[in-house]
């Protein structure tokens, strides 16, 4: 018969692999540098409208879009015509954050909609 220690250390080496596997599987790492740099709070708020969309807003209408990711990453490069309501997203040059590269942008996209 296992002592109860063993079976104690056992039971608590399964519950922390469940709770990493959840993390990987669930949360995208908030890339809070390139944020700052980009300056995307200036307009965007995680969960209130503010002079944008939410992020939370943004991720309910794209999160199931085919492609949606690939059309975002190129709109926070290259800025885009106003669809939400009357502005229209600046693009990377615009917003004086400094150029913004492909990789980059895809992280920031991922982020956005995993909110
Ligand atoms: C100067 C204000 C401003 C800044 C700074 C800004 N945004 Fe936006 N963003 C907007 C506006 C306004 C919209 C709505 C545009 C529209 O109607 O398509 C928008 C829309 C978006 C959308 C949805 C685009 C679409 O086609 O629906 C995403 C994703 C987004 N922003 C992400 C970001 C990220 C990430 C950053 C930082 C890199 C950022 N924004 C910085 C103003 C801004």
């Amino acid at each position: 018969m296992p002592n109860r220690a063993h079976v104690r250390s056992l039971v608590a080496g399964v519950v922390s692999l469940g709770a990493s596997a959840h993390c990987l599987a669930f949360t995208t790492p908030e890339p809070t540098a390139l944020i700052d740099q980009q300056r995307c709070m200036f307009c965007h708020k995680v969960d209130t409208p503010y002079r944008a969309p939410s992020f939370q807003q943004i991720a309910d209408r794209y999160r199931d879009v085919p492609g949606a990711s690939d059309m975002l990453a190129a709109k926070l490069r290259a800025g885009g015509k106003a669809h939400w309501g009357e502005s229209a997203m600046p693009s990377a040059m615009q917003r004086g954050g400094g150029p913004l590269s492909r990789d980059d942008a895809g992280k920031l996209v991922q982020w956005v909609l995993s909110q």
